[in-house]
Order: structure tokens, then C-alpha cells, then sequence
């Protein structure tokens, strides 16, 4: 179960403008953002660096094309597992211990890609990073959300997803200045130290309050809750907390989170999951050197500097776009418009490779330099960034973890993000298969497709829940008619 992280405030939004994080923070605020940014960050790295390390590993291992999109995409699949024992955890050791597990497994699993001696193990360890990507995804919003204050708790949540898209950008410079010498076992193996960090910042950081209120150990929760609010009445809140517990009873079995009554934010965590990775984000941010090799950027140099920048340094930026406006425009509005970009990029992209003339066995481009539809892939790709990092990104996030009701959050949550992960599996292990069967042209016009569905998914199912506080959101799935 899930205790709604209102600390016992008055659920309604507040109409006063929210107070800024100095005002807010405590040095034990600041040790959680701080898990929270080296969770988000860690996930990012993980991901992204793939893109640069392939190259290296190539060259040590003879890898087929199936073998390529494994090591690639294995990530995903331990993410998968990973997110669903995330849930499982968070709720039967709490918050605190999971993010610790995490670290464990991002520290593991990059010293044994490092030191991999052949493709087996190599992938086991892609692995078992996976799994701490998995496990951090639930357990740190999840541990973030429940500390924060309700004055902060939107900023924290987004942190995370600014976090993953700088852990993304680092792996990026980290594969550019490691290209050159192919060191791709650092690549992988460089994860380790933050992973180390993220465990000794952990350990020092407070426990969940509503974790040791739902073991029913409510002194510990006190001593945690006067850490982060220092000087405040603990009373009143912890007093709330058990209100919700005794209401909501035990936490739901599993049968519950499928149950009839909670269909619709199911259907609604669970789409918006799914459309997030097939409109294509993560085929870009995986394979991002092989396009832009293909599009005639040749040489490993370039193809990382414009990784780099075009794709990493565009995606942190423009994530601050959504924290700026996510609050004041809505969550529909951000998502509709960036759909429509996506789509409009995505179209781009394919006419602009109908003007490419590539190698298709290699991937490797014909021309000697960008040509000028290469150009165009590349500013066709961020715009696409751009219109995914203000929407589809932080959006389907936010969303995810504020529609489903207190008692069932957890595991909900595991379920969509465990969804998520599996979309994001099958699109990066098929993604060079499918451009082998139907060309560029048709893959990116494939995904500007499901941008279009997405759209008008969201436009008729999707409702607003800007400015409503969890329980109103509750309401929303009781509510006949709705
Ligand atoms: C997605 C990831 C993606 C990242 C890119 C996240 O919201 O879940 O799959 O790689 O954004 O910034």
C-alpha cells in the first residue's frame, strides 16, 4: 500500500504559489533529492551509453546482428523483472532498503561488463544492471514522493526524469571521449563509482515515514518525519496517515489492481506506458550513432559529437520545459502538442531518408558526408527530442504515479513501469530487424503512425489531472458516466 503523500495537509490543492526549494529544504531534503538524482542519473547513464560502447564491443567480439540488438536491449528486459521485484520490495523491506538494492546491482553489474571476458557474461551483466534500472524506476519516485512535502513533491518527481536525461547526456560525453580509443569495458565499467555513491548517499538518508507507518512502527516514523520537518508538529500528519491505513485496510492483493473498479487508470497508466516507447525514443537514444552514421555523419567523431549534443544536451534542455509548464498548462495539453511534433519529426526523418543512399548490410553510409537530407534527419531528430522531453517524457511519468489510488499505487505502479520496460525491450531488440525488413523510410513512418494513435488515444481517454489532488483524481474512476 500507498500512503497518499499529502503528510496529512489538506488533499485540495493549495492556491498559494508554491514555495521555492531554499525555503523548503532541509539538509535531509536535500540528502533525498540527492537519491533521487544519482537514481534518475544512474538509470540514464545505463541506458544511454550503449550507443557510443557498441563500436568497442564489436570489435573485441564478433557479434551478430542479433547479438548486437541483445547486448543492446538486454538492459531492458532485466528492467523489466527488475521494476516488478522493485514493487514487491519497496513494500516488503520499504523504500530505503530497495534504493540500496539498486545500488548494489548498478555497482555488480557494471564491474562485470567491464571485466567481461566473452558475449555471455557480458550480457549477464547487462542484465543485472537492467534489474537495478528496474528496481530504482519504482523505488525512487516511489521514496521521493513519500518524503517530499507536499510544496515540493512535483518538483522532486521531476527531478528524477531530469536526472535520467543528464545520466543520458554523461554516458554520451563519456562514449565522445572514449570513442577515439574504444575503450568501451571503461564505458560500461564507469557506472560503478555513482553506483558506489548512490549506495553510501542512501544509507545516510532517511527511511519512509509511511513505509514504518504501514509496519505499524510509527516512534521510528516520528524520529524520520521531524528530520525532514524539522520544528513541526509530527503528530497531526503521522495521525493522518494512520487514518488512510485504517480506511484503506491491508495492502490490496494483486487481484485488486485488476480489479473491474480500477480499469480505467489501469488502462490509462498501462497505454501511456506502451505509447511512450513505440513512438520511438528509445530506438533514437540506443542507436542514435548508427542513424546518424547512416544519414552520412562517417566518422565516429561526429556521430558522437552530434549524439552528444543533438540528442542528449536538447533532452536535458527541454525537460525543463515540462517542469516549468507541467503545472500550468496540463498534462493533456503538453502531451497532445509534443505528439503532434513527434509526428510531424518522425515523417521527416523517413522522407529524409528516402534521399539517403545507404549500405543497407553495413548500416553504413554511401556518401562521403552529411548530405543535405542528413542535415535534415538531423534537425528532424531534434525536434523530435525537443517534443519528447516536454511531453511523452516527464508526462507519461507524472501521470503514471498520480492516477491510481493510494492502496493499489505501488504495485500499479510496478505493473506500468514493468510495461513500459517491456515496450522498450521489444523496440530496441527489433528496431534494426525491422529497418532490415522495411527500410528507414517505413520504420520512422511506423512510429509517426503510432504517434497519430496515441494522440487520439489520449485526446478521448486520457483526462486532465492538473491541480487535483490524489483523491480527487480517485474520484474521477467512481464517478458514473466518466
Ligand atoms: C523513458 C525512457 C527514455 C527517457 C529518455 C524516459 O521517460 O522512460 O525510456 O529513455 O525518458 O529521456
Amino acid at each position: 500500500m500507498t500512503i497518499p503523500a499529502t503528510l496529512g495537509k489538506a488533499p485540495a490543492q493549495s492556491p498559494e504559489r508554491p514555495r521555492t526549494f531554499g525555503q523548503t529544504m532541509t539538509p535531509w531534503l536535500w540528502l533525498v533529492l540527492v537519491v533521487v538524482l544519482f537514481a534518475g542519473g544512474l538509470f540514464g547513464y545505463d541506458q544511454g551509453v550503449i550507443s557510443g560502447a557498441l563500436r568497442g564491443i564489436k570489435s573485441t567480439f564478433t557479434l551478430s546482428p542479433l547479438l548486437i540488438e541483445v547486448v543492446t536491449s538486454w538492459v531492458t528486459l532485466g528492467a523489466l523483472f527488475g521494476s516488478l521485484a522493485g514493487g514487491e520490495l519497496a513494500d516488503q523491506v520499504g523504500r530505503k532498503p530497495t534504493v540500496l538494492i539498486a545500488g548494489v546491482m548498478f555497482t555488480l553489474g557494471a564491474v562485470v561488463q567491464a571485466f567481461a571476458p566473452d558475449t555471455l557474461i557480458l550480457v549477464a551483466g547487462r542484465l543485472v544492471v537492467g534489474a537495478g534500472v528496474g528496481v530504482a524506476a519504482v523505488a525512487a519516485p516511489l521514496y521521493a514522493a513519500e518524503l517530499a512535502p507536499t510544496a515540493v513533491r512535483g518538483r522532486f518527481v521531476s527531478c528524477y526524469q531530469l536526472a535520467i536525461t543528464i545520466g543520458i547526456f554523461l554516458a554520451y560525453l563519456v562514449d565522445g571521449w572514449l570513442s577515439k580509443s574504444g575503450a568501451w569495458r571503461m564505458m560500461l565499467g564507469a557506472s560503478a563509482v555513482p553506483g558506489l555513491l548512490l549506495f553510501a548517499v542512501a544509507l545516510a538518508a532517511p527511511r519512509s515515514p509511511r513505509w514504518l507507518m504501514m509496519m505499524g512502527r510509527r516512534p521510528e516514523a516520528a524520529a524520520e518525519l521531524r528530520k525532514v520537518s524539522p520544528g513541526a508538529d509530527v503528530e497531526p500528519p503521522l495521525d493522518a496517515i494512520a487514518k488512510v491505513l485504517r480506511q484503506e485496510g491491508a495492502r490490496a492483493s494483486w487481484g485488486e489492481v485488476f480489479h473491474r473498479e480500477w480499469r480505467r487508470p489501469l488502462a490509462i497508466g498501462v497505454g501511456l506506458a506502451v505509447f511512450q516507447q513505440i513512438t520511438g525514443i528509445n530506438a533514437i537514444i540506443y542507436y542514435a550513432d548508427q542513424i546518424f552514421s547512416s544519414a552520412g555523419f562517417t566518422t565516429p567523431a561526429a556521430q558522437t559529437t552530434v549524439t552528444t549534443w543533438a540528442i542528449g544536451a536538447v533532452n536535458v534542455l527541454a525537460t525543463l520545459i515540462a517542469i516549468a509548464f507541467i503545472d500550468r498548462l496540463g498534462r493533456r495539453k503538453l502531451l497532445l502538442a509534443g505528439l503532434i511534433g513527434m509526428g510531424i519529426s518522425l515523417i521527416a526523418v523517413g522522407v529524409a531518408f528516402q534521399f539517403i543512399v545507404t549500405d543497407a548490410a553495413a548500416g553504413a553510409a554511401a556518401a562521403t558526408g552529411p548530405s543535405a537530407a542528413g542535415v535534415v534527419t538531423l534537425f528532424a531528430l531534434v525536434g523530435f527530442i525537443i517534443c519528447f522531453a516536454f511531453s511523452m517524457g516527464p508526462v507519461v511519468w507524472t501521470v503514471i504515479n498520480e492516477v491510481f489510488p493510494g492502496h493499489i499505487r505501488g504495485r500499479a505502479v510496478a505493473v506500468a513501469t514493468a510495461v513500459n520496460w517491456g515496450s522498450a525491450f521489444l523496440v530496441s531488440q527489433f528496431f534494426l530487424s525491422v529497418i532490415g525488413a522495411i527500410g528507414n523510410s517505413l520504420t520512422f513512418w511506423l512510429f509517426a503512425l503510432f504517434c497519430g494513435v496515441s494522440w487520439i488515444w489520449i485526446y478521448f481517454c486520457v483526462p486532465e489531472t492538473k491541480g487535483q489532488s490524489l483523491e480527487q483524481i480517485q474520484q474521477l474512476w467512481m464517478e458514473p458516466g466518466k
